[in-house]
């Protein structure tokens, strides 16, 4: 009844006018009747809390119970052994605070509790105040530890299973292994006066875990009281706190918009967690990502973009991606729910009152994409950043067995997929199709639609079919015949049907595949014997028009190892290189291939490749070559000569399949040596390895030019700065006091390098920052770009693209202990971390010699004028002592707030720690 209740004061509560656009059916808004229907199973809400699981010992006068857990539990990038359950609504990970400051603001920065934890890890339903009032039986604390891998009751096991697959946009995959279950029973608020009215709360978070990704459920069973302030009636003054602290100093989340308002009181209506009023889930292992819809306009003057939760995080470009959406409520299925990705927009399936589907348009683009939402003509005001990758970066989805596509004649050509993407349902017809790419006209690229490719029924659950070469042989596709090279989609014949009636399917996209295979009987038709060599010449003669491109390529280094070590400009190819050793088609005898990681200033790409004995390859037939159009585009993509893999297969790849690889059985070198001309094998004649200069951690530098000296600021300073006509670059180290390792030793007067800031011109600012020990227990660093934090979720996003900077972390990598940023001069920032040791390594293209300023020095290949101040000035040479280059030379570079034409300003994203925290002019450190 209270909850009918709740939800007449909620309904009454929206302000006229927000649902005029909501069609109203048979007198009852619909929004409502879902709401109703949502309600019917709330018996089930909470989780049982069985007597045993009392804590007992949780009273007036102890507030806290520990318990070791025997798994590990990450939360918010930290990875916990313990917990501490306390009385007052929430779970610490160490020890708390004493009291907390109203309203309360996490992370807490200043320092006011030496003794205890500085910023407590904390996950809270309910921060406040709280007692547990003696007349009501069974009233207290419960907790119980669950294994779910030993557990022998079944069904509390199944139903934790079971809640959690089917708890958030991606979390269908999760298996739990251990659970917590905590309840807080009938608690009143704190200080109640004699003979005030008795209210109480009812309460329980439950955390799942598979040690790897953790989810966290709050039921809100009954909230009758919302403030520990009002002794009488527990209404008045603020609310509690809601959310969660990641600790150290680092990162919180505020459940907005409800966490400290007013409006706590309506949580046991909202939520619709597993269809259930007052359950909200979050997956909260390394971000804190909410899986709960927000009703946007109960908080009209929320200041920020509230974020949407969504899964998958990334996919192709050419679309057809199922991205599953949390952030406005859902109200009514019938609503018009539009998804935009970058500015296309698509429409949504709708799922439940938290969860859209959109299907992804083709966005002919490279890197994050802002995805929002509207519902009915709304505004787009929720928003997610979204990573676009292209194809032939990953393996696609549908692959093409041994290489055939390769091939000329190929006897067979069998084709293979995984349906999970497209369907769970291995029953679902499929349609297997053609499309290929051409470059015609100016406007937004996009992929023209060939044929079907079997008219044969396959299943998605085949996954694979073998395609009857022959019937290609008589078709005539007389307008697309100049499509050289494509791609094979598969879809669902039959999707689901929207609410409008329109159909959408998600599409298995295959990589470029160049079309010999399917075109050639045609092409022969249409050019006679010679078609090879005919479509040769076209382009042939189409490059000619287009001229040399060849002018700011990089060069190539003549070694591998010079390669390997040119790491601000050359990253390994993606499907050659010495780990995957993918080289058959274009570099055969290669070992490893490196290529650039930015397009130069016109678009164009370089590879170079290496044989076994580190030597450059100079013989066609394996080389690397230059490329008129850089395989990632060119920002601002979408358009021709600068579509990512597009434009590059349009123009370097696939002719190479006519001009060479085909040819080679005629007498083919005439032809081949044609596309040699306008992509010629790299000599590494005029190469030029880079300047290298380092910070080495413990405040140890080395300069461009070798000299090695110490410099213990406590701050942030510039390493390299280059501010000329050509070249803006900003590099800046911050450097923090190392800490006793436990608070009553002496203090250590050294400091230490912390984080890396980096930007290039108009470039994305980069960031990389040591993550606290407790939370490198899978990342190593947090790497921030243009103040929000990114990852390399998975091996498909080892290389991500921003606005003039290129993140890559290298092959074998994993746990973003090593990364390196490549901007578009060439510019090269490399930063590792081991054991909260980081280390950074600035690599610079000779056309920066004698620009730069900063710590890293002059680059000049002198070393006496390494210590030029930031007005040009060689305050101390090498060899002075450490207390005058800390004084003349060091201090000079200290960057604030606010520009300063010789040092910039501080690049760094002050999110939790305000930069004057980390700035200690009048640090005085031990000069040896
Ligand atoms: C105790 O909590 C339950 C909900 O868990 C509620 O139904 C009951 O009314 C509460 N008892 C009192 C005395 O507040
Ligand atoms: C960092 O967090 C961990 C876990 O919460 C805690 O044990 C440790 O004391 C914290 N360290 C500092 C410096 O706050
Ligand atoms: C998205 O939701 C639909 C329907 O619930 C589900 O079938 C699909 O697997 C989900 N997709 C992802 C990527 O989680
Ligand atoms: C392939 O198609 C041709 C022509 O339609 C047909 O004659 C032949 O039997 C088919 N081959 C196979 C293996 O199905
Ligand atoms: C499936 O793909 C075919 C061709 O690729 C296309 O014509 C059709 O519209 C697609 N179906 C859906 C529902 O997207
Ligand atoms: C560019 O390529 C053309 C033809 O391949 C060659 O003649 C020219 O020397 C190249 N220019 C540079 C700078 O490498």
């Amino acid at each position: 009844m209270t909850h009918l209740l709740w939800l007449l004061v909620f309904v009454c509560l929206i302000p006229h006018g927000q649902f005029q656009n909501v069609p109203k059916a048979r007198g009852v808004p619909r929004y409502i009747r879902s709401l109703i229907e949502v309600n019917r199973s709330h018996s089930e809400l909470l989780y049982p809390h069985d007597r045993q699981y009392l804590i007992d010992t949780i009273n007036r006068a102890q507030a806290i119970k520990s318990i070791p857990l025997f798994f590990r539990l990450p939360v918010f990038g930290f990875d916990f052994r313990y917990i501490w359950i306390h009385r007052d609504g929430h779970i610490l990970f160490n020890k708390g605070l004493i009291d907390y400051p109203t309203p309360v603001k996490f992370p807490i920065v200043n320092i006011r509790d030496p003794f205890r934890e500085e910023d407590p890890s904390l996950i809270a339903p309910w921060l406040s105040q709280q007692e547990i009032p003696n007349s009501i039986e069974g009233a207290g604390i419960y907790s119980q530890l669950v294994d779910l891998t030993r557990e022998k009751n079944e069904s509390l096991k199944e139903r934790i299973r079971m809640d959690f697959k089917d708890a958030m946009v991606g979390s269908a995959d999760f298996e739990p292994r251990y659970a917590v279950i905590v309840t807080w029973k009938n608690v009143t608020h704190a200080n109640r006066m004699p003979g005030s009215r008795l209210k109480t709360n009812t309460y329980q978070v439950v955390i799942a875990t598979d040690e790897k990704r953790t989810y966290v459920m709050f039921n809100y069973d009954a909230i009758n009281w919302i403030s520990d302030k009002d002794y009488y009636d527990g209404q008045k003054g603020t609310p509690p706190f809601i959310g969660f602290n990641a600790g150290n100093r680092t990162r919180a989340y505020e459940f907005e918009p409800y966490s400290q308002q007013p409006r706590v009181s309506r949580l046991p209506s909202l939520g619709f967690g597993n269809g259930l009023n007052g359950r909200f889930y979050f997956q909260v292992n390394e971000e804190v990502w909410p899986g709960s819809c927000i009703e946007r306009y109960l908080d009209i003057n929320w200041s920020t973009r509230p974020k949407l939760t969504f899964f998958p995080r990334f996919g192709s470009m050419l679309g057809g991606t199922m991205v599953n959406i949390t952030g406005p409520c859902f109200p009514n299925p019938l609503s018009n729910i539009r998804c935009k990705f970058d500015n296309r927009e698509v429409d949504g399936i709708y799922r439940n009152p938290n969860i859209v589907s959109c299907i992804s348009p083709p966005i002919m683009y490279h890197g994050y994409v802002d995805l929002s939402v509207s519902i009915d003509q709304g505004p787009f005001l929720f928003y997610g950043k979204y990573y676009i990758q292209p194809p032939g970066m990953v393996e696609g989805d549908v692959n093409v067995r041994y290489g055939a596509d390769k091939l000329e004649v190929p006897e067979q050509f069998t084709i293979q997929w995984n349906h999970e993407k497209l369907t769970r349902d291995a029953r679902a017809p499929v349609i297997i199709a053609l499309w290929g790419y051409r470059e015609a006209r100016e406007n937004y690229p996009t992929l023209t639609y060939i044929d079907v490719l079997t008219n044969e029924s396959i299943l998605a659950g085949d996954r694979q079919h073998t395609l009857n070469l022959t019937v290609y042989k008589t078709l005539s596709n007389l307008d697309k015949l100049d499509i050289h090279f494509g791609f094979i989609a598969i879809n669902l014949t039959a999707p689901e049907t929207l609410s409008n009636g329109n159909r959408q399917s998600s599409v298995l996209w295959s990589d470029p595949l160049p079309l010999g295979w399917y075109f050639r009987h045609q092409w022969q038709r249409k050019y006679g014997k010679s078609w090879k060599k005919n479509i040769c010449d076209d382009w042939y003669i189409g490059e000619r028009n287009r001229g040399h491109f060849n002018t700011t390529l990089f060069r190539c280094p003549c070694t591998l190892e010079q390669a390997k070590l040119d790491v601000g400009r050359f990253v390994p190819d993606l499907q050659c290189n010495e780990f995957d050793r993918n080289c058959e088609t274009f570099h055969k005898a290669a070992y490893h291939c490196v290529t650039s990681g930015r397009p130069a200033v016109n678009g164009a790409g370089q590879s170079c490749c290496y044989d076994v004995h580190g030597e450059l390859i100079r013989d066609s037939r394996f080389s690397g070559r230059p490329s008129r159009a850089f395989q990632f585009g060119k920002h601002p993509y979408k358009q021709r000569m600068t579509t990512p893999s597009l434009s590059h297969w349009l123009h370097d790849i696939s002719p190479y399949f006519f001009c060479c690889k085909w040819a080679e059985d005629e007498n083919g070198t005439e032809s081949c040596s044609k596309y040699d001309y306008w992509r010629p094998p790299q000599d590494c004649s005029r190469y030029q390895p880079p300047g290298v200069a380092s910070a080495l951690g413990d405040s140890r530098f080395l300069t461009f030019d070798r000299v090695n000296y110490t410099f213990n600021g406590k701050g942030e300073f510039v390493l390299t700065r280059v501010n000329d006509r050509m070249h803006k670059l900003d590099v800046q180290g911050r450097f923090e006091q190392f800490q006793p390792k436990y608070y009553y030793m002496p203090k250590i007067n050294r400091t230490h390098l912390m984080a890396v800031a980096a930007k290039e011109n108009v470039s994305s600012v980069v960031e990389f920052r040591v993550r606290p020990s407790v939370a490198r227990w899978q990342y190593q660093m947090y790497v921030i770009v243009d103040n929000e934090y990114v990852y390399f979720w998975d091996n498909k996003l080892r290389v991500q693209f921003f606005r003039g900077v290129t993140l890559y972390q290298p092959i074998g990598i994993y746990n973003m202990s090593h990364v390196v940023a490549m901007f578009d001069s060439g510019a090269g920032v490399e930063v590792k971390v081991e054991n909260g040791h980081m280390t950074a390594r600035v690599y610079l293209p000779s056309s920066f010699l004698n620009k730069t300023r900063g710590l890293l020095g002059k680059w000049s290949r002198t070393k006496e004028d390494d210590f030029t101040d930031p007005e040009g000035e060689v305050t101390v040479v090498p060899g002075a002592s450490n207390y005058s280059i800390h004084h003349k030379f060091g201090m000079k570079y200290r960057v604030t707030e606010s520009a300063n034409d010789k040092i910039g300003r501080s690049l760094f994203f002050h999110d939790a720690i305000p930069f004057s925290q980390y700035d200690d002019m009048s640090f005085i450190p031990e000069y040896e």
